[in-house]
């Protein structure tokens, strides 16, 4: 009686672009029907419809009836859709709004003749809850605290973070058409519009997660989403030293140079936990500053009282309106900061990011997309020289020298776990060249058969160019902190 809504047949479903789970890999015939079957081409498989094993069986019958759920979830969204009043829709209480449903989909499903266990009723009356006032399919994922990040390539293929780990989720989309709506409804709720002649954009989620999505035809087999999740309670120094990302002393250090107000730079790949530490690192900074904030998308959570967060904006869709990170620092210098944080250096504000180092706001933080300390010199040369900025190598290279302290080096190793592979200070310059010394840094000594890394954290033997620095101001960090273990 559900023929309305089954395909006729399930193999033909979507085959192309759907994973191939490997539970639900061909399985080898069983013997008899090998030899009644026409001989198999050289190529793999698809599912066998007889899986051979209880597990394969088993996908194939969850496979099964999450595309029966995804077919009566369409046709009751259209339902829903004719018969919610939609304006009411604000006002309604999540309960009062859950009933509703509950109540037309019951009623719709009758009308159907289709007879659903109540297990499958609750998830359906939940996804289709999503669907109306949320993201959809993406809902679930983003209310799991577990992801971190959620990757969706094209309609069938959605890959969540983990711990560090991405893996391939079971969630997906009914169709292109499907993840466009959803598209739409995130960047329509913040004034903006993605189509072919404009297709990307960047947006924030109301819950603060960022967000990025990118459609055909310039994604090429579908829409590209990426959502880093916005963390209610950002990991702080204890978390990270307790998650093995920099030790103890290293923190201790951090704090003496955040508290001495050093200009430091956080590099990194990406993902690789830059504005997470740079996130922590605010945490010392004194309660009585007035610290400002500028982000691309505003995801720095700082402590302090004394806190003005600002937000550049694109353009609209007419090409105006745009407000730039160049933009707001140039106005932040302006507003009497003591620190200026930039979320990521990574154009033109270089230049400003520099001046206000080296002009009396000191103490001032940003991060940028960099391998190593090196790399990260020559990237702010770089983006010095792209924002068509005249002046000599020399003069831009001194001018780095003096505004930049420290350069901490995050990176995402390949077991997935984040640490602070590297703490380099910038000691002057030699000749034409920017010198710069390492405190510490990440051993890698081998890796488990499981492929988790070992390691371990050690000091160079190089004692900080800051050291009388940090005495000056009350921060006597023993010398043992900078003696290697050997
Ligand atoms: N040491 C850590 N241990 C565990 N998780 C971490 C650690 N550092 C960061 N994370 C998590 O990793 C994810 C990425 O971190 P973060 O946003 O700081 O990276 P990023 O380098 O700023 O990324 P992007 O380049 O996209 O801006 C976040 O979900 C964060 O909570
Ligand atoms: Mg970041």
């Amino acid at each position: 009686m559900f023929s309305r809504f089954k395909k006729p047949d399930s193999n033909d479903a979507r085959p192309s672009l759907r994973p191939v789970t490997a539970a639900a890999a061909p399985a080898a015939a069983p013997a008899a029907s090998a030899a009644a079957a026409p001989p198999k081409p050289m190529l793999a498989q698809r599912p066998a419809s007889v899986p051979a094993t209880p597990e394969a069986a088993a996908a194939e019958k969850e496979k099964k009836r999450k595309e029966r759920l995804m077919e009566l979830k369409v046709e009751l969204h259209k339902k829903l859709l004719e018969s919610l009043n939609l304006a009411a829709l604000e006002h309604a209480t999540e309960a009062n709004l859950k009933a509703e449903i509950a109540d037309i989909t019951s009623e719709a499903l009758s009308e159907m003749s289709v007879a659903l266990n109540k297990e499958d009723r609750a998830t359906l009356n939940q996804e289709l809850y999503d669907e109306v006032m949320g993201l959809g399919p993406l809902e679930p994922l983003l209310k799991d605290e577990t992801v971190s990040d959620i990757l969706v390539n094209g309609p069938y293929r959605v890959f969540v973070e983990r711990g560090g780990k991405l893996t391939l989720s079971d969630v997906t989309f009914k169709d292109e058409r499907h993840l466009l709506r959803i598209i739409d409804k995130i960047v329509s709720a913040v004034g903006r519009r993605v189509d072919e002649s404009n297709p990307y954009c960047d947006a924030r989620l109301a819950d603060g997660s960022r967000f990025n999505c990118m459609v055909p035809p310039v994604a090429v087999d579908g829409s590209l989403v990426s959502i880093r999740k916005f963390k209610k309670d950002k990991l702080g120094i204890a978390d990270l030293v307790r998650f093995g990302a920099f030790t103890e002393e290293m923190a201790a250090y951090l704090q003496a140079a955040v508290s001495t107000r050093l200009n430091i730079i956080v590099s990194g790949g990406t993902g690789s936990g830059k504005t997470t530490t740079l996130n922590a690192l605010s945490s010392f900074i004194d309660n009585t500053e007035r610290v400002l904030t500028i982000e691309d998308t505003a995801e720095l959570q700082l402590q302090q009282v004394h806190v003005g967060r600002m937000e550049s904006r694109p353009p609209n869709v007419e090409g105006k309106g745009a407000v730039t990170q160049r933009d707001c620092l140039r106005n932040a210098l302006r507003m009497r900061p003591d620190r200026i944080i930039v979320g990521e250096t990574r154009g033109e504000e270089v230049i400003d990011m520099l001046q206000a180092m080296n002009t009396g706001h000191d103490g001032s933080m940003t991060t940028i997309h960099a391998n190593n300390a090196r790399d990260g010199i020559s990237r702010l040369e770089n983006m010095v020289a792209m924002a068509g900025i005249e002046m000599p190598l020399k003069a831009v290279r001194s001018q780095i020298a003096s505004a930049v302290n420290l350069i901490v080096q995050a990176s995402r190793l390949q077991d997935g776990s984040r640490r602070m592979v590297s703490i380099t200070e910038i000691t002057g310059m030699e000749g034409e060249v920017i010198s710069m010394q390492e405190i510490f840094r990440y051993e890698r000594l081998g890796v488990e058969p499981s492929g988790k890394i070992i390691g371990r954290f050690n000091a160079t033997g190089v004692r900080s160019h800051y050291s009388e620095r940090f005495r000056q101001w009350g921060y006597d960090l023993p010398p043992s902190i900078y003696e290697p273990i050997v």
